[in-house]
């Protein structure tokens, strides 16, 4: 049965944890949301309202940079390995030259098409993007005639209801299944993933329904806390590879529809 390993800590303190490198990196990182201000007004919006924000951008206290963001994640990848950043439209641009400035090459974007629109007067967003890089050799995905547009509806807290139970109150919570479907797409059996930023456990929680071996490390102990407990709710499943005799491709469409 695969393994998830979380770790409470600050991960550009424990990166030597491993010994084993990652096959793939599927992180969410932190970084600033807005340019900040000095005004309460300045990050208007559902954050400020629920003064999730201290109005400097900071969702969170420890905020590395994109360098040091880049480089932790090429130093825990292996070489031939892939990665998956998560960055919205006012940091892609950032982390994607900090990446390839340690070295990572890019393939393209990925795209999570969220359903639901942000309100905005210049144009309703309804997609996350996502870098989608490789460090050393490419490799083909498990279905070569799947497209980097995933569709999953937003978790929200402001859509929290009886039904959605998946919902572990960390202010930026990724669904598990947009990272399950593309995660899909890059693994083998034997593939070891890690998150070095791992908020509320999302990407833990699609390596143990995939059935694959994961690590992550999480500095906030109320986050690692909804992370492990994230854990225990999620039911491990038999590898991916196992429940699936025809391959990757009828899983993915599986989880798809
Ligand atoms: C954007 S959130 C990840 C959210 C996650 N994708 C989810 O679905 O819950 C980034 C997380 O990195 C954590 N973090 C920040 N600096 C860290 C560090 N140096 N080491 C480990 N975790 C850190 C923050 O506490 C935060 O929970």
């Amino acid at each position: 049965m695969a393994k998830q390993k979380l770790i409470h800590g600050n991960a550009f303190e424990l990166l030597s944890y491993f010994t084993r490198k990652a096959d793939l990196i599927f992180s969410d990182p932190p970084y600033l949301i807005e340019k900040g201000g000095n005004t309460t007004n300045e990050m208007g919006g559902m954050f400020s309202r629920d003064a999730v924000y201290k109005n400097d951008g900071k969702l969170f206290d420890s905020v590395p940079t994109w360098d040091e963001i880049a480089q932790l994640c090429w130093d825990l990848l292996k070489e031939n390995g892939e990665a998956v950043i998560m960055a919205n439209d006012k940091n892609i641009n950032k982390a994607q030259n900090a990446f390839e400035a340690v070295g990572f090459r890019h393939h393209r974007h990925i795209i999570w098409n969220k359903v639901t629109v942000t309100p905005a007067r210049n144009g309703m967003n309804k997609t996350e993007l996502a870098l989608y890089m490789f460090k050393g050799k490419t490799r083909n995905w498990n279905n070569c005639g799947t497209d980097n547009i995933f569709t999953v509806p937003e978790q929200s807290p402001l859509m929290l209801t009886a039904k959605n139970k998946k919902l572990y109150g960390h202010p930026t919570e990724k669904p598990v299944q947009f990272i399950e479907s593309v995660m899909s797409e890059m693994i083998d059996r034997d593939s070891f993933v890690i998150d070095p930023f791992i908020g509320s456990g999302s990407t833990m929680a699609a390596c143990k329904r995939l059935g694959i071996n994961s690590a992550g490390f999480e500095i906030d102990e109320t986050y690692f806390k909804a992370a492990q407990k994230r854990m225990d709710d999620e039911t491990a499943s038999p590898s991916l590879f196992d429940i699936n005799h025809t391959g990757a491709t009828e899983f993915h469409t599986k989880e798809a529809s």
